[in-house]
């Protein structure tokens, strides 16, 4: 069986976890967008692993691990996740799969990330500041771009980097006043990458093509969350990649009809990271007690994550766009202890009521959450296997959920370990 894993909100909805659950039946996890922006978390007994570009799938040996054409791949971040899954004795000798049409962050993508973020002031989108944003841009524009096949004919690469460091230096030198970078020195960085990584490039559209017909059992591990998305996320606040599932057929040839399952993964409340409207936010003390409770700190950056209320409407709307069959819902466990619950219903925009997500930030920014209330709960759940086990409130709170999103929560997750959720039916 073939499933999709996506997240459904801001992000850091907990996909990492469940991938790392389905992964222990598949036979190949595929990261096919975005890039070192992700932190992935997995936690298996006292082992926290972080993983920003490797496939969650990673932390099972028996699984090839595939970096698909639409990531944007940091070489050296990749390095350090595999020395650093070494030293915990997992290698990743044959079994890591790195597609040669995937683009290549350099020292550049970083700093022009950096430089303009600062140069935005108080429009800043709030990113990674891990060059995804310069790096996708070049993809775009074709002609200043380095890909992973590069990474194989040094004495070619040489010349192309010495002909996009001039152009670069030239524009930030124009833009941001900035000092001049050394094209040699970025040549031989890529060096030192080519030499670690060049057994692991392949064409991996051939290789899943294979897969499929082989009938693998193939799990697809998206990043971000589809509000991040760039065509239909809350733009310009969003990332530069097509992060719900419809990044999925550009992002690694595969199409969606031969995936079985399309699980989207949501919070039972909501976070962000970044600039943008957020309308369910809580920034007050319930939004502060969630992120004391739940350790709402980004994974890649530590940034305080934005706390808020569930949103339906959002959920609603991105469950649609990535056509998701299931729900795995996180974090019941952290709102425990808080007298009632708010789900947000529809939005009142301008004076008028919508039950749909508005595809304009501003639009977005001056909606108003008209929420249903229900009881909450202060059983502690982070013990419970069993869904007849879980409190009323528990079942009433998702069953809100599925009523007002549309779609079935078949997973539950009520503490951060593998271990720690719960299967319905
Ligand atoms: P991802 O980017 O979607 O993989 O999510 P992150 O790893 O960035 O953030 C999710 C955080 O929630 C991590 O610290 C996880 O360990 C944690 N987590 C995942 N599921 C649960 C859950 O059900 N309960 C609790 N308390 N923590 C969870
Ligand atoms: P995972 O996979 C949460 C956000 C950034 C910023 C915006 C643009 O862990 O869920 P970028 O660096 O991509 O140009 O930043 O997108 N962002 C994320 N927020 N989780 C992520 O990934 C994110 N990846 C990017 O905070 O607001
Ligand atoms: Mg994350």
């Amino acid at each position: 069986m073939n499933c999709c894993v996506a997240g459904l909100q801001w992000g850091d909805e907990g996909k990492g976890k469940v991938v790392d659950i389905l992964a222990e039946k598949s036979d190949i996890v595929v990261r096919y967008g975005g890039g070192a922006n992700a932190g992935h978390t997995v936690i298996i007994d006292d082992n926290r692993f972080a993983l920003h570009l490797m496939p969650s799938g990673a932390v099972r040996p028996g699984t090839v691990c595939v970096i698909a054409n639409g990531v944007v791949v940091d070489p050296g971040v990749l390095l350090e996740e595999i020395d650093g899954l070494a030293e915990k004795g997992i290698s990743m000798e044959g079994r890591l799969l790195i597609s040669e049409n995937a683009h290549v962050v350099l020292d550049y993508h970083k700093r022009e990330d950096r430089l303009r973020e600062e140069s935005l002031g108080k429009h800043k989108i709030g990113t990674t500041a891990r060059g995804i944003g310069p790096c996708y841009a070049d993809k775009v524009g074709r002609c200043y771009a380095v890909r992973m096949a590069d990474l194989r004919n040094p004495a070619a690469l040489r010349e192309k980097l010495e002909d996009i460091v001039a152009y670069k230096n030239k524009l930030f030198a124009a833009l941001y006043n900035a000092a001049p970078m050394d094209a040699g020195e970025i040549f031989e960085t890529c060096c030192r990458w080519s030499e670690a990584l060049s057994g692991h490039i392949v064409n991996t559209t051939e290789y899943l093509f294979s897969a499929l017909d082989a009938k693998k059992n193939i799990l697809f591990e998206g990043a971000q969350g589809a509000l991040l998305d760039l065509d239909h996320g809350t733009f310009p606040y969003v990332t530069s990649s097509n992060a719900s599932t419809l990044g999925l057929g550009p992002g690694c040839g595969v199409s969606a009809t031969a995936v079985d399952v399309f699980l989207g993964v949501v919070k039972a409340y909501t976070t962000r990271v970044g600039a943008g409207p957020f309308p369910t936010e809580q920034d007050n003390e319930i939004g502060q007690w969630i992120r004391d409770r739940g350790h709402e700190y980004g994974t890649t950056t530590g940034r305080p994550r934005r706390c808020g209320w569930f949103d339906a409407v959002a959920v609603r709307f991105t469950a649609r766009l990535g056509g998701i069959h299931q729900i795995a819902m996180m974090h019941l466990d952290t709102l425990a202890g808080l007298k009632e619950l708010k789900i947000c219903r529809t939005y009142r925009i301008d004076g008028k009521e919508t039950t749909f997500f508005p595809g304009d930030a501003g639009r977005l920014s001056r909606a108003e959450c008209v929420y249903e209330t229900v009881a909450g709960w202060s059983e502690d759940l982070t013990r419970i296997e069993r869904y007849a086990d879980l409190p009323d409130a528990v079942k009433t709170y998702v069953a809100m959920v599925e009523r007002l999103v549309g779609v079935p929560v078949t997973l539950l997750g009520v503490g951060p370990k593998r271990t720690q959720i719960i299967y319905r039916d």
